[in-house]
């Protein structure tokens, strides 16, 4: 009897190793990255940047196109678990090259600087910057009207280095945490001006923004957004990319793109 409880115990043993082996999770392969072994994907993301993260009404959960459109990626790489951690734009290329975080989802302009530092995925969405004065403003109608006034921009963006340049021009650059800050700073009458991702400002526009504020002149530069992965883990880039194309032939990207931008994405 004895004998037969240890021969069963080995078989249930036998089996649960079994089981745990093909079971759901993700296997690994010989000789590969254990950041796609993982059961969870840290993301980082400076949620001030709507309609791309932002917080939920009366909640600290984030929300937005590039929230969801990681949420679905991570499940489709295999991932129990997507965990989004808050912090400053310009803390979230660090982060990644120390393994804080496994990639960065924060409407990231792939930018030749930046890929000295990090790589980035395919790019995942459209952009480009756009200038923003208060309504009643008739003399800054582009961006050539900025010698001598005051921009605000977001810390570490494309927009910051862009206000930077026209710093030879006489133009005063006020640099914020965040991109709600800038916005409010204009409405505060502390500048004239804030330069950020078009898409943003449209949307802080259309969500109140327009009572007071207003877009001037032509798009000021065309970018495109990627997703960054440390340069540790060029595996990781190809699954992501590999992800984005299943989330782009199965319909899934078309379906977010729609819900957060209200059009069909540019083919
Ligand atoms: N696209 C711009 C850049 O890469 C701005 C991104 C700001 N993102 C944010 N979540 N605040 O520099």
């Amino acid at each position: 009897m004895k004998k037969l409880t240890l021969l069963l115990g080995v078989l249930v043993l036998a089996l649960g190793l079994l089981a745990a082996g093909c079971g759901g999770g993700k296997k690994a392969e010989k000789g590969q990255d254990p950041v796609l072994t993982k059961d969870e994907l840290i993301v980082g993301t400076e949620p001030s940047f709507a309609p791309f993260e932002f917080p939920k009404e009366n909640s600290k959960e984030l929300t937005g196109f590039d929230m969801e459109l990681i949420e679905a990626l991570a499940k489709d790489m295999g991932y129990k678990k997507c965990t989004i951690k808050n912090m400053g734009f310009d803390a979230l290329i660090p982060a990644v090259n120390n393994d804080n975080l496994d990639v960065a989802v924060s409407g990231f302009t792939i930018t030749e600087e930046r890929k000295k530092q990090v790589l980035f995925s395919q790019p995942y969405y459209k952009s480009g910057l756009a200038l923003v004065v208060r309504k009643e403003n008739a003399d800054i109608r582009s961006i050539d009207d900025l010698g001598g006034k005051k921009i605000a921009v977001q810390i570490g963006t494309t927009g910051a280095m862009y206000a930077e340049k026209l710093k030879s021009k006489g133009a005063e650059v006020k640099t914020f945490n965040t991109s709600d800050l800038a916005c409010m700073e204009l409405k505060n009458k502390g500048v004239d001006a804030v330069i950020s991702d078009r898409p943003v400002l449209q949307y802080f526009l259309a969500q109140g923004g327009n009572a007071y504020a207003k877009m001037v002149g032509k798009a000021l530069s065309a970018e495109d957004y990627g997703i960054v992965i440390s340069k540790k883990h060029p595996e990781l880039q190809k699954a992501l990319d590999k992800s984005l194309d299943n989330l782009k032939q199965n319909g899934t990207y078309d379906k977010l793109y729609e819900k957060w931008f209200g059009e069909k994405p540019a083919k």
